[in-house]
């Protein structure tokens, strides 16, 4: 990170009547592009409300030291004056900050903007994982239809999976540790890591897209693997980057060894954590609403994906992911089936699917049958 950095907050998400965990400063320079920042509050020092006001007063914005970024994060997700949705909007904007310095460095792209900005990632999953304590499956779906969406579909499409896939490590392993489910988090984070280098209107084409132009998004595993290895990143030492690129590599894996980039197969071959994710990545891709897409109910996401089960998905976490998910589990209205060919990679417009229960119009489900005396003497 660049520690020189100073990022903006707000006035009602400092605590007061408290000891702060953070320096507060302002921007001395009305000069743009030569900020002096000051500090005006230490941290480890009582901060009262009156203070507050009274910075409120006189300066139009507080900022935090980049450094210090973690600090903000922590008190933030500890405060209870505070809604969850509010909380977790600051540390997605924070994500979606890293993550358009990612993408959008590709102009120039440079290895140590990657580190950086993965380490700033690194933060961002260390306080969803705090965030999401206590919150199951179902608890985060709702969570997420609640907050914004952007322009960018990946950005808040990563950020989704990030959360998904700590949410469902959790419900398998209800006594996971805070590395294993910072491997998962920041694994969901930057599974599409490799679309930096795939042309933006390839990705954001939902009008159908040539076979020449999806062979290229089928590479973005290989790229996103080669991208997180070629940054020396060190994240942290606890945490291991051959996992989390493993899930990069492996997200498009099928369970039955018909996914790519290697046709890999199974559990013995398809790493847990990237199994996790294939299931977080479909099941946003067809319950989240963007600018252009359609998605489906709750009950017709899960129908339609149970399909997959053991085809795309692993069978057995599919049933975990199941269980946590609440909808109504008995539908017969529409029995839908996506095609064997969808990829949640793919900007659809409008999902690829198929209706595969006519079969129960015709036998006239929930219709009262009136017997007749000839219907009695055929059967007698
Ligand atoms: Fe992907
Ligand atoms: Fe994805």
């Amino acid at each position: 990170m660049d520690y020189s950095s100073y990022f903006s907050v707000r006035h009602d998400l400092i605590p007061v009547e408290q000891i702060l965990s953070y320096d507060l400063y302002i921007n001395s320079s009305a000069i743009k592009d030569k900020e002096k920042f000051i500090r005006i509050f230490p941290q480890g020092e009582y901060l009262t409300k009156t203070d507050l006001e009274s910075f409120q007063k006189k300066y139009y914005q507080l900022y935090v030291a980049e450094s210090q970024r973690k600090k903000f994060f922590k008190s933030l997700v500890k405060a209870t004056s505070i809604n969850e949705v509010e909380k977790v909007t600051v540390i997605k904007d924070s994500a979606l900050n890293y993550l358009q310095n990612i993408f959008e460095g590709n102009k120039e792209f440079s290895t140590e903007l990657l580190s950086q900005n993965i380490e700033g990632c690194r933060d961002v999953v260390e306080s969803m994982v705090d965030m999401l304590e206590g919150k199951d499956i179902d608890g985060l779906r709702s969570l997420i239809t609640n907050l914004s969406f952007h322009d960018f579909y990946t950005y808040d499409h990563s950020i989704n999976v990030c959360m998904y896939c700590i949410s469902i490590y959790r419900a398998i392993h209800p006594k996971a540790t805070r590395v294993e489910l910072m491997h998962a988090g920041l694994g969901g984070l930057l599974h599409d890591l490799g679309k930096i280098k795939i042309p933006t209107h390839i990705l954001n084409n939902p009008g159908g897209l040539s076979n020449e132009d999806y062979q290229t998004i089928k590479k973005h595993p290989d790229f996103g693997l080669e991208l997180l290895l070629s940054g020396h990143c060190e994240i942290d030492k606890d945490l291991d980057l051959k996992v989390i690129g493993r899930v990069i590599h492996e997200h498009h894996e099928n369970f039955d060894g018909t996914g790519y980039p290697n046709k890999l197969k199974g559990r013995e071959e398809i790493h847990l954590l990237a199994r996790i994710c294939t299931i977080a990545d479909f099941f946003d891709a067809i319950t989240t609403k963007r600018s252009y897409n359609e998605v489906l109910p709750i009950t017709e996401a899960m129908n339609t994906m149970r399909k997959f089960r053991g085809i795309k998905l692993d069978p057995d976490l599919f049933d975990i992911f199941d269980h946590h998910v609440g909808y109504v589990r008995h539908d017969i209205h529409r029995d839908l089936k996506l095609l064997d060919s969808f990829d949640p990679t793919l900007p659809y417009a409008k999902l690829p699917l198929e209706d595969v229960g006519k079969f129960k119009k015709d036998l006239d489900f929930g219709k009262i049958k009136v017997v007749t005396d000839k219907d009695r003497k055929k059967s007698s």
